[in-house]
């Protein structure tokens, strides 16, 4: 894969050196915390893009059939899942869905089940919308992270529990869910009238011989299921992305875009318009290539990483790597400080996702093998003279 070359001309997010600052007391970091990629986009977008710029007419725009059409070619293609196009909704944003669905089908102080440690913006939209945080802690088991189904289904039967946040692919672990745990999911979910979201933003990147499987394919068996999604993660679209909801039920449906209509959340981008069209295409042969580059990277730091201290949870989806750093450090402070301070690497601490990735940290592997290769033996050099702990 082709890595964008003049990144360092653009204003992102992950190398803003106040931000650097702020989150590691310094600017002189390499990045690897953001999860977006460093790749060049597919051509085909690039394309798509450069043409409608050429067109320089910016008026209000709308979204054609093509648009949804797109959306629903992909699902058929990849999925196998006919999309009805009637059922989706377009917001600026995931989170902005989140925050809508939380105000519309919950109560202040009401518990919204989140299963930590997960995506921290989760959290934030929690306490923002004042509802009440309830954790279904994932469970590490020889090395792969579980759901505590026990501990679900009694936090589920609790009255004041009203909703389930899910993500799958899972960030920032990586488990893909199996249809089997899903089944069992959306049950929970039934038995007790909560509402499932299900954010899969994620759910492009599978790796290795792991299947997605779309909280979609039970709206048959539960209505109260809505699924989140973007082209944002799978295309590099983060900084032109908008998100798009799967909402059967046409009450919800309803709710929500009576609420994006009150604030006039729903103005079409031309650009992203555009750019969605074309990645859903015409982006999938890029995407293969993305993938593979993505086990490659994963590989290699398998291979970095073995026989040392620090041990890889291998990730079935996405391109982030959760590694566990429990044999090294005993704080997670002094993890963070002493791995930022030595290697110049920026990952992002564990403890960010909740107290249960305290004494992990995630790192973006969507860049060069090199990059990535030059990153893990850095850090690996910050452990290398430290003296082994016990196992947990
Ligand atoms: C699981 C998950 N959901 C949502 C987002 C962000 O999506 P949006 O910008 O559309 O809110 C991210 C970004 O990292 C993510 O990992």
């Amino acid at each position: 894969m082709k890595i964008d070359n003049k990144l360092s001309e653009l204003p992102l997010t992950k190398s803003k050196p106040s931000t650097l600052e702020s989150l590691f007391g310094k600017t002189d970091i390499e990045p690897f915390w953001v999860a977006d990629m460093e790749f060049e986009i597919a051509k085909p977008i690039q394309e798509a893009l450069v043409q409608r710029i050429s067109n320089s007419s910016f008026g209000y725009e709308y979204k054609p059939n093509s648009f949804s059409n797109a959306q629903k070619n992909w699902y058929q293609r990849n999925y196998g899942i006919e999309l009805n196009t009637d059922h989706l909704i377009y917001s600026p944003s995931i989170t902005t869905t989140i925050a809508v669905l939380l105000e519309n089908f919950s109560s202040e102080h009401n518990g919204i089940m989140i299963q930590t440690p997960v995506f921290m913006e989760f959290r934030d939209v929690i306490r923002n919308t004042k509802r009440r945080i309830v954790k279904n802690a994932l469970r590490l088991s020889s090395n792969q992270y579980q759901i505590d189904f026990q501990d679900l289904q009694e936090k589920a039967k609790l009255e004041n529990n009203r909703i389930l946040i899910i993500c799958n692919p899972h960030n920032p672990v990586g488990r893909v869910w199996t249809n089997e745990e899903l089944k069992q999911i959306v049950r929970i979910c039934k038995e007790n009238d909560l509402l499932l979201i299900s954010d899969e933003i994620h759910k492009d990147i599978i790796l290795f011989d792991n299947q997605f499987t779309s909280a979609v394919k039970f709206i048959e068996d539960y209505e109260k299921i809505i699924v989140c999604t973007s082209e944002a993660k799978t295309f590099n679209l983060c900084g032109i992305s908008d998100s798009m909801a799967i909402i059967p039920n046409e009450d919800i449906r309803n709710s929500i875009s009576g609420t994006l209509k009150k604030y006039n959340l729903g103005r079409t981008n031309a650009l992203t318009r555009v750019a969605l069209e074309a990645a859903y295409n015409n982006g999938g042969s890029w995407l293969n290539e993305v993938i593979k580059t993505i086990e490659n990277n994963i590989g290699s730091i398998e291979k970095e990483l073995a026989n040392t201290k620090i041990k890889l949870i291998k990730p079935e989806g996405t391109y982030q790597v959760w590694l566990d750093f429990r044999n090294v450090f005993k704080d997670t402070k002094e993890m963070f400080n002493h791995v930022t301070e030595k290697s110049g690497i920026g990952l992002n601490a564990g403890h960010w996702f909740g107290r249960e990735g305290a004494l992990f940290m995630r790192m973006n592997i969507a860049t060069s093998n090199e990059k990535v290769t030059d990153a893990i033996r850095r850090i690996k050099k910050t452990v290398s003279n430290r003296v082994s702990l016990e196992e947990p």
